[in-house]
């Protein structure tokens, strides 16, 4: 795999700077919950399942950091007399520092918990880590700091390869759905660089070149943030799959020409109904797709579906800063003084899916008796 978004490096957490791509190509290295926040608030690293990892990544820095900062702990191990353990071993009492009861370790890491869920609203896959991550601190709460870290950060690693390994078994389910020499239309960045590596809606495209089909990719520019121009352009490059960019109002003429064969998109949090989140614009993509018989599929990892909410209306849209809708970077092209809006994700009603691929195979016209199905296998 060429593109390592996110690597565990130094006993930090390092990822690609995705503002600056593909101008610059530069890791950006973290040791703290609220740095990772940031890092995710301000898009230093996006895309629903890298959010997820990086979040558990700042569950884990957040625990080693602490840890580190509190007294030295005593060794739970006694120390061996003549390679043999001291005859009080077995009889030491659990230990009672700054465990899951300390207050200093426990309030920090609530305060990560915090900073880290308020970072970004609409993916799922964040608060799906944050639980997991809860779920193991609490399984191992009676161990010292850290242990406590130690646990977290194997846990982390653990969520990042199996991101990887999901990516790769939806990339299979998916590329068989597409035809040899498919056109195929993808809106944002749902690739390496939105995920642990492979990528999800990119990884069905570069699982279909794998298995020796000929694909050619149909890039939205993606605005405002550019996702599709500056990220999935550029990862498709890197490795030699062709690519053509538009910009978003083109998808509809290309359609009536005849040029596209199907759409493929990643998702934030898809609803219980099978209603679909995603970057802005994606609805608009599934009603043209509709319009021309052309079928549109979503790449979904479990993480990324929400049960706990009943319809897309629940879901929360993120509205991002004005500066991004009037110009890109320190350019700025709309009127001074003028009213903007900038929703960052649309729902996309489960009627215009044709199908949710999944790492457990595609559930086809979703619906809630299918996805709770799903979940049951
Ligand atoms: O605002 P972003 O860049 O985080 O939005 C990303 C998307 O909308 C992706 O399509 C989605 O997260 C799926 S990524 C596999």
């Amino acid at each position: 795999m060429k593109i390592e978004t996110l690597r565990w490096a130094h006993n930090k957490l390092e990822v690609i700077d995705q503002r600056i791509l593909p101008s610059s190509f530069e890791y950006l290295s973290y040791d703290s919950a609220a740095a990772v926040a940031e890092g995710i608030r301000s898009m230093v690293v996006r895309g629903a399942p890298a959010i997820g990892v990086v979040a558990a990544y700042g569950v884990a820095l957040e625990a080693l950091r602490l840890s580190g900062n509190l007294k030295p702990i005593p060794p739970l191990a006694p120390p061996l007399k003549g390679g043999e353990p001291v005859a009080e071993a077995a009889s030491l009492p659990p230990f009672q520092g700054e465990g899951r009861g300390g207050d200093g370790f426990n309030s920090g890491m609530e305060a990560g918990f915090t900073v880290l869920a308020a970072s970004r609203p609409t993916a799922v896959n964040l608060f799906w880590a944050l639980q997991r991550m809860r779920e193991v601190w609490e399984s191992v709460s009676t161990q010292t700091p850290q242990q406590i870290a130690q646990r977290l950060l194997a846990e982390a690693h653990e969520i990042r390869t199996e991101d990887i390994r999901i990516n790769k078994a939806m990339g299979a389910n998916g590329a068989a759905l597409l035809k040899d020499g498919a056109r195929v239309l993808t809106h944002c960045n749902a690739g390496a660089l939105a995920t642990a590596g492979w990528g999800t809606a990119l990884g069905v495209f570069r699982s279909a070149v794998e298995a020796g089909k000929r694909i050619s990719v149909i890039a939205d520019e993606t605005r405002p943030f550019l996702q599709g121009a500056r990220l999935t352009a550029w990862e498709m490059v890197q490795e030699n799959i062709s690519v053509t960019l538009i910009t978003d109002n083109m998808a509809g003429y290309m359609m009536a020409q005849g040029e596209i064969d199907a759409v493929v998109v990643g998702t934030d949090r898809v609803a219980a109904n099978g209603d679909v989140a995603n970057k802005i614009g994606t609805y608009m993509v599934a009603v043209l797709a509709r319009r021309h018989n052309i079928p549109f599929y979503v790449a979904c990892p479990l993480s990324t579906i929400d049960l706990n909410v009943a319809t897309g209306k629940d879901i929360p849209i993120e509205e991002r800063s004005a500066d991004e809708v009037k110009g890109f970077r320190a350019t700025h092209w709309a009127a001074e003084g003028v009213q903007i809006r900038n929703p960052s994700f649309d729902v996309t009603p489960a009627e215009l899916v044709t199908g949710l691929i999944t790492e457990r195979g595609v559930v086809l016209q979703p619906d809630a008796e299918k996805l709770r199905r799903l979940f049951a296998q």
